[in-house]
């Protein structure tokens, strides 16, 4: 009779059954239904049952099998229908996008500039923003007296924190002295671009800002004329606002060139008829140029007999207003991804 329980007890078992893995299922069938398993077992018992309880125990004993069978595939299939799922996945998908940072525009302008002058030669320089006095001022031809070199203009860096005893250390007012560092390291022929941060003490408002950026270009070599200059501008504006851009130049002065020039291109907005943002003359201001003085030539070591050269520099907040139309100056440094988001595209 002890065949019987044992039947009884394991057909119980068997109706609970469940695996929670693959292995774990292969485990249970290993216990039931192997060579040396437990139903294994009970079946070589039951050679020894007496025959006039064969039928009935036999009968017990293949239903049992029977059901253990029926109740591993049924457990394997389920496993088999999840790997299967999971199969299904499409790993060649592409995932969510990630929300990406979008391109300063400042930067946006400044890489568009680096890359038009860079077509025609020009190589990438860069200085310090904290400056001396000697490369900003004193090798470019600035008098003593210059009133840029005024406290109401420039930023000096106090020595001693705290300490305001005069200084010659400041923060550059213009991108200029990286002429002057690359100048007295180098020698001709020098064609770079320079690119920077420039400070200025000047009250934020939408039009005027403490800090800003400037690009310089600086060309010297034997013969350099003016007429050079002007080509480069030329292909540079065309460049960078289109086809049909126009320029001109208008005598300016500034310490470090001789002769000086201004240089308007034609308004991008209206085309040249005239708009609020040209103010009805159809022409915008966006650099100054010239050629270099010889006395900033000789400054930095160069001789002024042999080389001649030209430089250049506008703002890059002045360009990036031209094509992307930005108002409020304010706006290139407040961080607002409103404002940023809009060059995503760009
Ligand atoms: N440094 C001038 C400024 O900040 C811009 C400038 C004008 C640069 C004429 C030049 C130049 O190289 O030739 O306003």
């Amino acid at each position: 009779m002890a065949l019987k329980e044992n039947i009884q007890t394991l057909l119980a078992q068997v109706d609970q059954m469940k695996a929670t893995s693959a292995e774990e299922l292969e485990s249970l069938r290993i216990k039931y239904l192997s060579k040396k398993g437990e139903i294994t077992t009970l079946f070589n018992e039951f050679r020894t049952v007496p025959n006039d309880q064969k039928r009935e125990l036999g009968q017990m004993l293949n239903q049992l099998r029977q059901q253990t069978e029926t109740r591993i595939n049924e457990l394997k299939e389920q496993f088999e229908a999840k790997k299967a799922e999971a199969e299904r996945l499409d790993l060649t998908r592409t995932p969510d996008p990630i929300a990406l940072g979008t391109r300063h525009p400042l930067s946006l302008v400044r890489e568009e500039i680096e890359d038009i002058f860079s077509r025609i030669g020009f190589t990438i320089a860069q200085g310090p923003e904290v400056e001396d006095d000697k490369h900003v001022y004193g090798m470019l031809n600035f008098a003593p007296e210059h009133p840029a070199r005024d406290m109401q203009d420039t930023f000096f860096v106090e020595k001693e924190i705290g300490v305001q005893k005069p200084t010659d250390i400041l923060l550059r007012s213009h991108t200029s002295s990286v002429q002057t560092r690359v100048m007295t390291s180098q020698k001709p022929p020098i064609r770079v671009l320079c690119p920077g941060r420039v400070y200025r003490n000047e009250a934020i408002s939408a039009r005027a800002h403490c800090f800003f950026h400037q690009v310089e270009g600086l060309y010297i070599d034997k013969n350099v004329s003016f007429a050079d200059l002007r080509e480069a501008l030329l292909y540079f504006s065309k460049e960078m606002f289109g086809p049909e851009t126009k320029i001109r130049l208008r005598p300016s002065y500034f310490p470090f060139t001789e002769p000086s020039a201004e240089m308007d291109i034609s308004c991008n907005i209206c085309g040249g008829t005239g708009c609020s943002f040209c103010k009805g003359t159809g022409w915008v201001e966006i650099l100054g140029c010239g050629m270099v003085d010889p006395n900033v030539l000789e400054a930095c070591g160069i001789d002024s007999k042999e080389y001649s050269g030209y430089a250049f520099g506008m703002g890059v907040e002045r360009i990036t207003n031209l094509k992307y139309r930005v108002k409020d100056l304010r706006l290139f440094s407040e961080n607002d991804v409103r404002f940023l988001r809009q060059f995503e595209a760009c």
